[in-house]
């Protein structure tokens, strides 16, 4: 069994906080264990506790078309969320219940180890940067976590609700496949 495997075993028998109880399943996350990108969001919705998968409701469908855009399959990028329980009434996580469930998070990271984060939205750029975080003011400028970088930008539920925001969602995707050109062009 992979570390990663091992991992989503842990994280399944889980119950160091009460978002289990109100939770069909534990959305551990998914993708590519050598993602070189990583995507985080909230934590998951209805849909995702349905199916026990990431960004498989309306923002998903919209979050796939994101990742198309970039030219990439969603198979090869990794998806995972602050939390790995839905909230109930997908209430934002509490800060306890965000610290709790980071800690899995952070391993999972460290596994993982991408190239950079994609924080979409608020909560996630409020526990991966700084819990002051403004999305509107401060997305599309690079941070750090734990020595990686991090992209912050819209979560894909707000372009629903006001697609304005798709043209800086794409400026901000637009930095990180620079990033990544000229990344790889470095490890060349
Ligand atoms: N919103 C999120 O933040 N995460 C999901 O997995 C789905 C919707």
């Amino acid at each position: 069994m992979t570390e990663l495997a091992a991992l989503k075993e842990a994280v399944e028998a889980c119950r160091r906080c009460h978002l289990r109880d109100g939770a069909r399943n534990v959305v551990f996350g998914e993708g590519n264990p050598h993602a070189r990108v990583m995507l985080i969001g909230e934590g998951p919705g209805r849909q995702e506790d349905l199916q026990g998968r990431p960004f498989v409701g309306a923002a998903g469908q919209l979050l796939d078309k994101i990742i198309a855009a970039c030219g990439w399959q969603r198979s090869e990028v990794y998806i995972a969320n602050i939390v790995k329980c839905r909230p109930p009434n997908n209430r934002v996580p509490t800060i306890q219940e965000a610290q709790t469930c980071m800690a899995w998070l952070d391993q999972q990271i460290r596994l993982i180890a991408p190239e950079l984060i994609i924080a979409l939205g608020s909560t996630a750029a409020r526990h991966l940067i700084n819990p002051n975080f403004r999305i509107t003011r401060s997305r599309g400028h690079w941070f750090e976590y734990k020595g990686i970088p991090v992209m912050p930008t819209f979560h894909p539920a707000a372009l629903l609700r006001d697609p304005s925001k798709k043209r800086p969602v794409w400026e901000d995707f637009k930095q990180v496949i620079a990033f990544l050109e000229q990344d790889e062009a470095c490890s060349r």
